[in-house]
């Protein structure tokens, strides 16, 4: 009934990634990497120190290039150059809380850098498939208890959440106007929840704030443990992309729309709930604490329907909330332990991928 990825598919691809040095860009590069793949990567230097993208050594097995989206001739030299079959632009600002302190950077990357990529993606003559990564943050979200499906109105309350309700509003408006006959390019967005994983050490996240402080053996502070997420680990909406990615080539026009990827409903669950479980797994020294100073608005309750990346890509979550938990107490306790963190980051890809099950936690 569900289907997995194909990674015949992929073999000899040209897949021209947006965001590559970033959290979700490296995870991806790998995996494409893994299929055989061939990978060009167009992003800024890797946002954090720590990065996933320098301890998984993601730049060797692909042509990465550091440009910024912001430049239109930079991005049509660079793609037109490489003239993929498949682009996947995750390029982006992602952080709602700088988006507050930096609104021009965060709209200028995210509207008018994917307007550049998408007018990149115009000149090249063999692309057939594009994925917009937006967010679950596009929707208006109106606290409810309900999931948001694909055809419900755009919004965002802070600067980062609206600028992609603007991307998506972009793709929308690129689709109908340029990428619209069945010889063009066939172009979807695809909206996913909160991601963890090992090897995030972006700011103002919860799994790299919990990282950072019980490594130090300190308690994590946390300011909304009420908070409901669709928290999934990155290679579920990672997959999403690519199986979306493959019928959008295959089948063209008739996938290109909206699509979002979230976990099951058992998933959403309240940021407390991570935190207890995560001082469960994680040993000695974990603990955590709230946070009492005032905080700008968050959004306190996103779900995501995902009924139809179910029913018509064949596509579910594969790990439970728990399952994606331990994976990162795992890799992140190999990479403590000085462990090859492209290795550790290409198995638990292999095991995702073939649907065997995840290791104990093996310290
Ligand atoms: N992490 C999440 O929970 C989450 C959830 C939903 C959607 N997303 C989306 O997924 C995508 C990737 O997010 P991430 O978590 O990997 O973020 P990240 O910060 O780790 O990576 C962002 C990437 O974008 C690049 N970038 C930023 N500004 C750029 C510019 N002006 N020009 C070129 N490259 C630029 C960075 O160099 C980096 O490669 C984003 O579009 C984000 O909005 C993330």
């Amino acid at each position: 009934m569900f289907e997995a990825i194909n990674p015949t598919f992929w073999q000899g691809k040209k897949v021209f990634l947006t965001g590559h040095t970033g959290f979700k860009g490296s995870w991806l590069a790998l995996w494409l990497q893994s299929m055989g793949a061939s990978v060009k990567g167009f992003a800024l230097a890797p946002p954090t120190t720590p990065a996933l993208f320098n301890e998984a050594r993601v730049a060797e097995g692909m042509d990465s290039e550091i440009g910024d989206i912001r430049d239109l001739a930079a991005i049509i030299s660079s793609m037109t150059a490489f003239n993929p079959d498949v682009l996947i632009h995750m390029a982006a600002q992602p952080l709602v809380r700088l988006s507050y302190r930096e609104p021009v950077e965060t709209y200028s990357t995210n509207v008018m850098g994917t307007v550049n990529v998408l007018e990149a993606a115009r000149q090249c003559s063999n692309l057939k498939a594009i994925v917009n990564v937006t967010t679950d943050k596009c929707y208006e979200n109106r606290e409810w208890v309900w999931g948001y499906r694909e055809n419900e109105p755009m919004g965002g309350h802070d600067p980062y959440s609206n600028s992609k309700g603007c991307a998506e509003l972009v793709t929308g408006a690129y689709r109908s106007s340029f990428f619209n006959t069945p010889d063009s390019a066939a172009l979807a967005s695809a909206r996913a929840g909160n991601v963890i994983g090992g090897g995030d050490w972006a700011e103002d996240r919860l799994i790299p704030d919990i990282m950072r402080a019980f490594e130090k053996r300190q308690p994590v502070v946390i300011r909304n443990p009420l908070a409901t997420r669709p928290w999934q680990h990155v290679l579920e909406p990672l997959s999403g992309y690519l199986m979306l990615a493959e019928k959008l080539y295959t089948e063209g026009q008739a996938y290109a729309e909206g699509w979002n990827f979230g976990p099951r409903d058992e998933d959403v669950q309240p940021v407390e709930w991570i935190l207890d479980h995560m001082v469960g797994s994680w040993g000695a020294g974990a603990s955590w604490e709230l946070d009492t100073n005032p905080q700008p608005h968050e959004a306190q309750l996103l779900k995501l329907d995902i009924s139809k990346a179910a029913a018509r890509l064949k596509w579910q979550p594969r790990w439970s909330l728990s399952q994606a938990l331990n994976s990162i107490v795992d890799w992140q306790h190999h990479w403590l332990d000085n462990r090859d963190a492209r290795k550790q980051s290409l198995k638990q890809i292999n095991k995702y991928q073939s649907g065997s099950p995840l290791d104990s936690i093996n310290h």
